[in-house]
């Protein structure tokens, strides 16, 4: 058969298409029906060391301050995932800890997920309680006030509607919360 399709056009497609589907069943269909963790919401509880977290569903607020990230276009320039990468995990990380990588069950509310795909920006994924509401809201009027040469684009529209900075800065103080790995940080969610 795999002979036949080095000859004949049609075998040969028919025979990639074949592979191709066994591929993508193995390694996106199986792996989530074998491992249920997959879709449960994120737990923590390590007690030893005092960290207890668990993936809370979005509240109205922060559905609607995601709402606002679709709209405006935030994940054009902003990915949501740390990959197993040092870039990333040392990237996030916070007063000498590592950021965690992400895992599947951090976005099982997540619909549509928004891990983005390209960094024009840096991922967002472990951004919440990073800074304080004071911080977004000048750094939304003008990006380039805080970190000098930034080219993320200014947003005062949103600094200057309370209703919708509020909702968005909520959204982002949950991103990467349920791990609860930063130390020492009393930011309000
Ligand atoms: C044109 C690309 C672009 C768009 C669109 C964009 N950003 Fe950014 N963003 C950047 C760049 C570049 C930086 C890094 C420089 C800086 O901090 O200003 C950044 C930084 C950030 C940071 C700080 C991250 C950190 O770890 O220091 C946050 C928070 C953020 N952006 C949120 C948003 C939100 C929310 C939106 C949508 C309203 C948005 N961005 C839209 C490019 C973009």
């Amino acid at each position: 058969m795999l002979r036949k399709a080095d000859y004949s056009a049609p075998v040969f497609v028919a025979a990639a298409l074949g592979l191709f589907f066994i591929g993508g069943l193995l390694t996106t269909v199986v792996p989530p029906l074998m491992d249920k963790s997959w879709a449960k919401p994120f737990e923590n509880s390590d007690a030893a060391k005092g960290v207890t977290g668990k993936l809370q569903p979005y509240t109205e607020q922060q559905l609607q301050g995601r709402a606002i990230y679709v709209r405006e276009g935030c994940w054009y320039c902003h990915t949501q995932q740390t990959r197993t990468l040092l870039a990333d995990t040392k990237r996030s990380g916070w007063r000498g800890v590592d950021a965690p990588i992400s895992t599947p069950d951090e976005f099982v509310y997540d619909s549509p997920h928004l891990f983005g795909t390209k960094r024009t920006g840096p991922d967002l994924s472990r951004v919440g309680g990073k800074y304080d509401e004071q911080w977004h809201k000048a750094h939304f009027r003008n990006p380039r006030d805080l970190v000098p040469g930034s080219i993320m684009p200014p947003f005062p529209w949103i600094a200057n509607n309370e209703t919708e900075f509020q909702a968005l800065v909520a959204y982002m103080q949950t991103l990467g919360r349920a791990k609860n790995w930063r130390p020492d940080n009393d930011y309000e969610k």
